[in-house]
Order: structure tokens, then sequence, then C-alpha cells
């Protein structure tokens, strides 16, 4: 029997290798504006705000530092931030105690590990109506992408896997169907490909790896819906797309079915959850369910 030896990405090393330099990538900054203007939206429509969580903040300064920011007066008095790269945290809480914030919020915890992987994050906040802010890129979007890669690929590296990935709904879970390799430098040769694979029935995703163990997913709008409906029962999600006419973008709010409770919220932006590695995104969106719902 031939036994295929399947190469787990280091994620958690690729992150930590690029968060001293995060902060002036080009990359980082691309399209900032359309994937903070629904969040400061959901924000402008909620009283105080009680608690705040970031999953994947990298260094920190979209969320929690804008968001804080925009709240200026509705201040959380709780601050969680999760991150797999504590090199990443350690960026976040630099910056966090540079612009001040360390003395506004009363309880900032930080949480180094895959949230696929954390067992317990208790919350101070008792009694929680939480809205959960889910970014991520679109997978009709993908010829963007690949060019901004092709420009960065000194930290993201040169050889590119790319797999299409459907999602079971009788057995709730994803599946990859299809992969193929290829040099960035060469991305306009696939294209045609991929735009073959994106008609794939139950499309939910098209996933990235490359050799220096960068992780990307690119996600269908209307798939991801479903699987966020699936997941996260108690709350009604809304998707938010072309806002400042950027097609990469995609912003999924979730909202609460009751009104009760304190309000927090739970962000997740600029494509964490397409950082995430497959086997882990429908176990890591459960666990933000489980502990911020
Ligand atoms: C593209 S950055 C997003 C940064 C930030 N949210 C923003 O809006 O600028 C992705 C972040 O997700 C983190 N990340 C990747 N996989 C993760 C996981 N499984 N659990 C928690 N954080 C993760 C990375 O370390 C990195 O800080």
């Amino acid at each position: 029997m031939a036994v295929k030896n399947v190469k787990v990405p280091n994620t958690e090393g690729f992150w930590d290798a690029n968060a001293s330099t995060y902060s002036m990538s080009n990359m980082t900054h691309a399209h900032e504006d359309s994937e903070l203007i629904p969040i400061f939206e959901t924000l402008d429509t909620m009283g105080q705000v009680y608690g705040m969580a970031c999953i994947g903040p990298a260094d920190g300064m979209r969320e929690p530092i804008s968001l804080l920011e925009h709240l200026h007066t509705k201040l959380p008095r709780e601050l969680i931030l999760n991150d797999i790269s504590s090199e990443m945290l350690r960026e976040a809480r630099k910056n966090i105690v540079n612009t001040g914030w360390d003395k506004k919020i009363s309880i900032i915890t930080t949480v180094h590990n895959p949230i696929a992987n954390v067992e317990n994050l208790v919350s101070s906040i008792p009694c929680r109506n939480t809205t959960f802010c889910i970014g991520v890129y679109s997978a009709d979007n993908m010829m963007d992408a690949l060019k901004l890669y092709s420009e960065n690929t000194d930290r993201l590296g040169c050889n590119f896997k790319l797999r299409t990935v459907i999602y079971n709904e009788k057995d709730h879970a994803l599946e990859q169907i299809d992969e193929f390799e290829f040099n960035i430098c060469e991305y306009m040769s696939v294209m045609d490909k991929i735009s073959l694979l994106r008609i794939t029935p139950n499309f939910y995703a098209f996933g990235v790896v490359t050799d220096k163990d960068f992780v990307s997913h690119y996600f269908d709008d209307k798939m991801l819906n479903s699987v966020l409906a699936t997941i996260f029962k108690t709350h009604t999600v809304k998707t938010i797309k072309n806002v400042n006419n950027d097609k990469r973008y995609i912003t999924n709010i979730l909202k609460s079915n009751t009104t009760y409770g304190n309000n927090y919220v739970v962000t997740t932006l600029n494509n964490v959850l397409g950082n995430i590695k497959l086997n882990e995104q429908l176990l890591s969106l459960e666990k933000i369910n489980m502990f911020f719902s």
C-alpha cells in the first residue's frame, strides 16, 4: 500500500514569523475600509458594549483598536484576544499599551492557542447578548487575491497548492475534492481552471497552502451563510457584500434572536476564518459559538 506523506502546514510558525512586519505589509491594509465599515455600522446600532472578544486580532490595530476608538463612550469592560500566534499577541499587547487602551479596559485576557484547541474561555460578563462579526474573502475574486500574492512571494512563498472544498450537509463536514499545484508567478495560467471549479455543486471554498505554510480560504457567500446558520442556531446571519464596491470581501453579521442580556461583540475579521486549517474550521466556529453565545 502506498503511504502518502501529507505535510500539515505550520500556520503558527507562519504567523509568528510574520508578526514583527505584519503592520507595515501592503497586504494588511488592502481594502481596510470595506472591512471595517459594516462593523462600525453594527456597533452604531448597539447601546453600551460590555465585552468584546477578537479571534485572530494579529497586530490588534484593526480589532480591537479601531473598534475601541469607534465605540468611544460605550467601551467594554472585558476584552479577550485569542490568537494561534504568541508573537502576534505580543504585537497586539504592545499596540494596546502604546495607544493607552490598557488603562481604559478593566480586564484584558490574551489566549494563545488555535481557537479549536481552546477548552475553557470564561467570560466575566454574565447573560450575554452576543453579536458575531465574521469577515472573509470571496471565492469570486480569486484573480485579485492571487495577483496580490504574486507580489508578496518573499512573505508567502512561490509554490501554491489550490484545493476545492465542498460542504457535505448530510454529515455536516467539509470535504476536499480536488488539489493542484502551481507557481504563483504563473497564476494567470490557472484562472480558467479556477472558473470551472468555482461551479462545483455544494462548493464551500477554495483553499490555498503554500511552501511557506500560508493557509487561506475564499468562500462562497451563500454556502458559508448556511453553514453559519447551522452552527449559530440562536442567531440570524446577515451577509453583506460589495461595500465600497469591494468584491473581495464578505462580512457576516450574526445577531441574537433574543434581545435579552448584556451586549457582547465577537469579531473575526480580515479572513481569520480563511486562515484556519480546513480540518479545524467547523470546530473553530463551534467553539466560538460555544464560548460566547
Ligand atoms: C490576516 S490576520 C487577521 C488580522 C486581524 N483580524 C485584522 O483584521 O487585521 C489572521 C490572524 O489569524 C490568526 N490565526 C490563524 N489561525 C488561527 C486559529 N486557528 N486560531 C486563532 N487565530 C488564528 C493569525 O495568527 C493572524 O493573527
